[in-house]
């Protein structure tokens, strides 16, 4: 989605500042780029499609005068990725400029009232009608502070905006509805963000700015004001313990492999949650007359995972709903009964919280799963969880899945051992297993690298492939069909595997690729059939499988080994690391980054 960053600095020129924010900010994913900056009475902006870097070397982004600046990434919403469609956008006088990120929902209304009433339009961004807003109010002799929250009070939809103005040039004047935004803080400088990551490298002392918010930034400082009735409100900053070197690639040549390669650090971190909030996400899941596990895109495949940890350990059934479908399949059946467990990486995604909003009409529990604490699904959750893993900047959820599997296993255990529905014994035995997972994922990383590099190079050119694997394991399938489709743009389809034979195999033919996902678990049995039938057709098959399982190796043309005595429940966190790792360099044999696929974004803050 869009990044906002801007500044003031005590001393010297803010625009070095906001190209090294935005760059920070680029793993959101982006189209355009664009900064402004105030000076002598005169706004200077630069702005153009492409990449930071592409535009830079066209435009010298930090070749701009000014103490005082903001800037933006934008991911095209409405208006192609042009030029005049990049941000900052300005008032038809030239005396304002604004950065927003989210989507102004009345704005075709807006526009009409204001072209009607002379304003002109640049561009056909939904943000311009705030500009030619402002300027309407300041127009009326409002100061720009009250001119922005007179705009703002207009804006149905989301947003989180900045605004300089030539005529008041000590402030930034910054606003928020649903799109995120936050405040960091120096001696020297303070900055506002769309995202901490931003300015992490700069500072760690932060402020987050809350839905219905209005906050003025001097150089002495920063003042929250609410909307709607103008309220002060006090807030002190909160160190924010990410190290900075943790938003940082850290040698590795992509996000994407730095997160991979992460994982059995962010798997142990998962292990040292604190218990008193499990416990009582634990106790609201026992109380529960129905459970939904809500998300979208790789979180919904934790939660498709999460049905069967629940269903299998604590005899709890819930439903595993794609967050965009939810008010649609289940809107009227939601009650004060319900409960819902919303699971999200960034605690930002528009489907979810919509879907979010939906159930907190009508009354139900909201639980909440998330990697990002002050995001608004902690914030109106009645319990959540952070699962801890670090700021994931590659856009392709890899090391947020694994932790979000390893907090919904453990909270299926509580939830088993609380219903008594399995032995000690057997429950001993998985928590002392999910304590090894860390360790067995270094062991799977460091032993099958080289291996799945030969892999990806043997398997790159295919136009297709297919992701297969029965219970459990049809959602680790689903989630490795996912990373590879998402940043290597190779179609690929992944089934349940006893389901392909109604209709899917029939795209099988000599050399078709065919990754089944086969612990050794109470589907091993049929599985070894589903794959004969493919076997049958041709298929080229390759098989995650248990070391040692000679029965599934031989009926592959390729393995990789996952250690044994991995139990069913756990074996997503671990089976799923090796399909990362092959979406990985086959993206890298196709010549694409994978840290930056096209169309996407890191989070989806439009429905
Ligand atoms: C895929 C991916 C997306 C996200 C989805 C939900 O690699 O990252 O599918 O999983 O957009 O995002 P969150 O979990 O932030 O709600």
């Amino acid at each position: 989605m869009c990044g906002i960053f801007g500044s003031i600095l005590k001393n010297g020129n803010v625009a070095p500042v906001i190209h090294a924010g935005l760059k920070r900010l680029e793993y959101r994913g982006y189209d355009s780029v664009g900064e402004a900056t105030v000076h002598d009475g005169q706004l200077h902006i630069k702005k153009d499609a492409g990449k930071i870097d592409d535009v830079h070397a066209v435009l010298n982004l930090d070749d701009m005068p000014g103490r005082v600046g903001i800037g933006h990434t934008r991911w095209a919403t409405h208006g192609a990725p042009y030029q005049v469609n990049a941000h900052p956008h300005t008032d038809c006088v030239e005396e304002i400029a604004v950065v927003h990120n989210g989507i102004i929902e009345n704005f075709a209304d807006l526009k009409l009232e204001l072209e009607n009433s002379g304003h002109v339009f640049k561009s056909k961004t939904d943000t311009e009608v705030i500009a030619h807003l402002i300027e309407g109010k300041l127009k009326e002799g409002l100061p720009l502070i009250d001119a922005v929250r007179a705009a703002a009070n207009r804006l149905d939809g989301s947003y989180a905006l900045a605004v300089i103005s030539i005529k008041e040039p000590d402030k930034i004047v910054c606003a928020r509805n649903e799109s995120p935004l936050t405040i960091g803080i120096t001696d020297n400088a303070i900055y506002f963000a769309s995202d901490i990551p931003a300015f992490l490298p700069l500072t760690n002392k932060a402020v987050i700015i809350e839905n219905g918010e209005l906050v003025v930034l001097r150089q002495e400082g920063y003042e929250i004001r609410r909307l709607a009735d103008w309220t002060v409100v006090p807030r002190q900053p909160e160190m924010i313990d990410w190290d900075p070197e943790m938003a940082e690639k850290q040698g590795y040549p992509h996000f994407m492999l730095k997160e991979i390669s992460e994982q059995p650090a962010t798997l142990r971190n998962t292990l040292r949650l604190q218990d008193q909030y499990l416990e009582l996400m634990t106790e609201f899941l026992d109380r529960a007359g129905e459970v939904f596990l809500v998300a979208a895109g790789t979180s919904y495949h934790a939660c498709l995972a999460a049905s069967y940890m629940f269903s299998k350990l604590a005899f709890l059934a819930t439903h595993p709903i794609i967050s965009s479908e939810f008010v649609e399949q289940h809107g009227k059946s939601v009650n004060i009964d319900s409960t819902i467990l919303f699971v999200s990486q960034s605690g930002e995604t528009a489907d979810t919280l919509s879907a979010v909003d939906h159930a907190h009409l009508r009354a139900a529990t909201i639980l909440g799963l998330t990697n990002v604490i002050g995001s608004t699904l902690t914030r109106v959750s009645r319990v959540y969880v952070c699962q801890q893993s670090g700021p994931e900047i590659g856009v392709a959820a890899t090391k947020t899945f694994t932790s979000q599997l390893s907090v919904l296993a453990q909270l299926a255990l509580r939830l088993a051992k609380k219903r008594g529905k399995v032995s000690h014994v057997e429950i001993e035995f998985l928590e002392s297993k999910l304590k090894q997972i860390p360790d067995i994922a270094g062991t799977i990383l460091k032993k099958h690298s080289e291996k799945i590099q030969l892999l990806a190079k043997k398997y790159c050119d295919k136009q297709c492939f297919f992701f297969l694997g029965r219970g459990i394991s049809s959602a680790t399938a689903s989630e490795g069909k996912l990373k590879l489709m998402e940043i290597s743009y190779i179609p690929a389809i992944a089934y349940p595997a006893g389901e392909s034979k109604h209709g899917p195999i029939s795209l099988i033919d000599s050399g078709f690729p065919v990754i089944f996902v086969c612990p050794k678990d109470d589907t091993h049995k049929t599985i070894v059939s589903n794959i004969m039938e493919m076997k049958a057709r041709g298929a080229s098959i390759i098989v995650l499988c248990e070391e040692g399982d000679e029965e599934i190796k031989s009926l592959a043309d390729d393995f990789i080994e996952i250690p044994e005595g991995v139990p069913e429940i756990l074996s997503p966190i671990l089976y799923v690391i090796p399909l990362q790792t092959l979406a990985y360099y086959i993206t890298l044999e196709r010549g694409h980054d994978p840290d930056m696929p096209r169309n996407l974004a890191k989070c989806v803050t439009v429905k």
